[in-house]
């Protein structure tokens, strides 16, 4: 597994706007879609392209297109959902997954409540978008669930990861596949319920509560 924390200012001051818990949702909305955009750009570092040939209205030239199969993105309902249109605003040919798991708030164990997923991903990028990564739980049933169909390259974008997270899909994922996480932080610790510190309280809810 490979990590690319997004060291960017821009990043840094957005991200401090929505740790704020002054910042009403239709900000928070706003400001996780600007993030994502700023995120993608790095998340899609290595996005497989091929060599085209165009004319411009003055000469012939070699060019630069995106190759098939195209990509696909993978929110993880709810709170990835916030994080659609700004990745799919980059990647407007992309085809859109869904994953809808909620995490257990006692037990902290994710259940998986929807899957909409192609049948078949081999050879497919896999974006997946999820705001948090905190017990790591959610991220990994849902890398899983991208295995099991045959991909074998994801990208994961969050907007904070916590360590203990980190290390769960690194002991899980192992050396299977090539699995990348971009992140705009990751965080101190988690706290006893499970939440990230310091964390921007419940996504979820802060987008769509
Ligand atoms: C949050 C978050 C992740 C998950 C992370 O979703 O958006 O999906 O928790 O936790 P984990 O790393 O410990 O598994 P939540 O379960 O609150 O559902 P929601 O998106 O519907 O609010």
């Amino acid at each position: 597994m490979r990590l690319h924390v997004a060291d960017h200012p821009l990043i840094a001051h957005k991200l401090t706007v929505l740790r704020d818990v002054r910042t009403p949702s239709p900000i928070f909305r706003q400001l996780t879609e600007e993030l994502v955009t700023l995120l993608a750009y790095e998340a899609t570092r290595d996005i497989r392209t091929e060599s085209v040939e165009i004319d411009t209205p003055v000469a012939h030239a070699m060019g630069t297109a995106l190759a098939e199969p195209r990509p696909i993105v993978v929110p993880i309902l709810r709170a990835g959902l916030g994080m659609l249109e700004g990745m799919t605003r980059l990647l407007p040919t992309a085809e859109v997954g869904f994953l809808g798991l909620q995490r257990n708030e006692e037990t902290l164990e994710a259940i998986t409540y929807a899957n909409r997923l192609p049948d078949d991903l081999t050879g497919r990028q896999c974006f997946v978008i999820d705001p948090m990564l905190a017990t790591g739980g959610t991220l990994v049933a849902s890398i899983e669930y991208l295995f099991e169909r045959g991909a074998r390259d994801v990208i994961c974008v969050t907007l904070l990861a916590a360590p203990e997270g980190l290390r769960t899909v690194q002991d899980a994922i192992g050396d299977r596949a090539d699995v990348t996480i971009v992140t705009a932080a990751v965080d101190d610790h988690l706290n006893e319920k499970g939440y990230i510190i310091p964390g921007l309280g419940d996504a979820g809810d802060r987008l769509y509560g």
